[in-house]
C-alpha cells in the first residue's frame, strides 16, 4: 500500500473524530506487515484527560485484533503545520518496533520519520 492511500484512510477517519472540546480532528492509520489496515482517531472527554490520541487509537485496536507487527502509520490533521505525534503516542509505538511514521495534513506536506528518530533512547523493559 502506497503512503497516499494510507494517507487517504487517516483523512477519512479523521472526518469521524470525537473532538468536540478541542475541535482539533487528527485521523490515523496504521498498516501491519501483514497488510491489514488499522484505523483511529482522537476521542476525547469532557474530563479532558482522559481523551486519547488518533494514534493510540489505531495501535490499540490492532494490538486488540491480535497484530503486533507494523510497516507503516499515517496521521493527519486539518492544520498549516504537519501533525506530529505527542510524547506517549512515541512511547506507544515504540513498544512496538521501529515502524515508519508519516506526519501530513490536509494541503499534502508529508515528513516521514522512523519511531527511533522520533523517539530516540526510549524507555524499554526489555529488548
Ligand atoms: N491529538 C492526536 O490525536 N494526535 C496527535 O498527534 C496530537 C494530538 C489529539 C489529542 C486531542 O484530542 C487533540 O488532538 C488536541 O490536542
Amino acid at each position: 500500500m502506497t503512503n497516499e492511500e494510507l494517507i487517504n484512510i487517516a483523512v477519512k477517519a479523521m472526518k469521524r473524530a470525537y473532538a468536540p472540546y478541542s475541535q482539533f480532528k487528527v485521523g490515523a492509520a496504521l498498516l501491519t506487515k501483514s497488510g491489514k489496515v488499522f484505523e483511529g482517531f482522537n476521542i476525547e472527554n469532557s474530563s479532558y484527560g482522559l481523551s486519547i490520541c488518533a494514534e493510540r487509537v489505531a495501535i490499540f485496536s490492532a494490538v486488540v485484533a491480535g497484530e503486533r507487527n507494523f510497516e507503516k502509520i499515517a496521521i493527519v490533521a486539518d492544520t498549516d503545520k504537519l501533525v506530529s505525534p505527542c510524547g506517549a503516542c512515541r512511547q506507544v509505538m515504540s513498544e512496538f518496533g521501529d515502524f515508519q511514521v508519516i506526519m501530513t495534513n490536509t494541503s499534502g506536506q508529508l515528513i516521514v520519520r522512523n519511531v527511533s528518530e522520533l523517539l530516540p533512547f526510549a524507555f524499554k523493559l526489555k529488548g
